[in-house]
């Protein structure tokens, strides 16, 4: 169903230019964020930061998904065999994880040693799936 997307003449690469823009608004502000949990920018209130960033970052993820799945859609076989895209996905639910139960313990208000590491694991993984995603056209 989904198939011509791949021969379609630019039908691809503005799937791609979509998911990069997504990937942007999720992970720019989700930095922003979490250096804000690390003490930089002090002065800015952080539940206001935390309710502005995390609203841009889900609707980045929106962006993100959606476009991902439709580019999947086009070729779910190559993808299924390819092992960035299987590794990708396998780090984007250990984010999505970490992140709902970051805010689940009240992570933005509590700040504690444990909602630290969150933070750290969350850039870490986040940078790995970008990487990753990069890497499927190679593989
Ligand atoms: C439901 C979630 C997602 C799906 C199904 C998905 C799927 C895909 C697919 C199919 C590609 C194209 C691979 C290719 O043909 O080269 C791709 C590329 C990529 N994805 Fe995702 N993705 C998702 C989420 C994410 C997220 C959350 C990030 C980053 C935080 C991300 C980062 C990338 C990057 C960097 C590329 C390469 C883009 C390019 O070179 O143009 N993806 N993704």
């Amino acid at each position: 169903m989904f198939a011509w997307i791949t021969t379609h003449p630019i039908a691809y690469p503005v799937l791609e230019i979509v998911h990069i823009v997504g990937i942007a608004l999720l992970v720019g502000n989700l930095v922003a964020l979490e250096c804000r949990v690390f003490g930089f920018g002090r002065g800015l209130d952080l539940a206001a930061l935390g309710r502005l960033s995390l609203t841009l970052a889900l609707s980045g993820f929106g962006v993100v998904a959606a476009s991902g799945l439709l580019m999947f859609a086009s070729q779910p076989q190559e993808l299924l065999a390819n092992r960035a895209f299987t590794l990708k996905m396998g780090l984007l639910m250990l984010a999505g994880t970490n992140a709902a139960l970051f805010h689940a313990r009240g992570g933005l208000v509590r700040l504690d040693r444990i909602g630290r590491v969150q933070t750290a694991l969350s850039l870490g993984l986040w940078l790995c799936v970008i990487i990753c995603g990069r890497w499927i056209a190679y593989l």
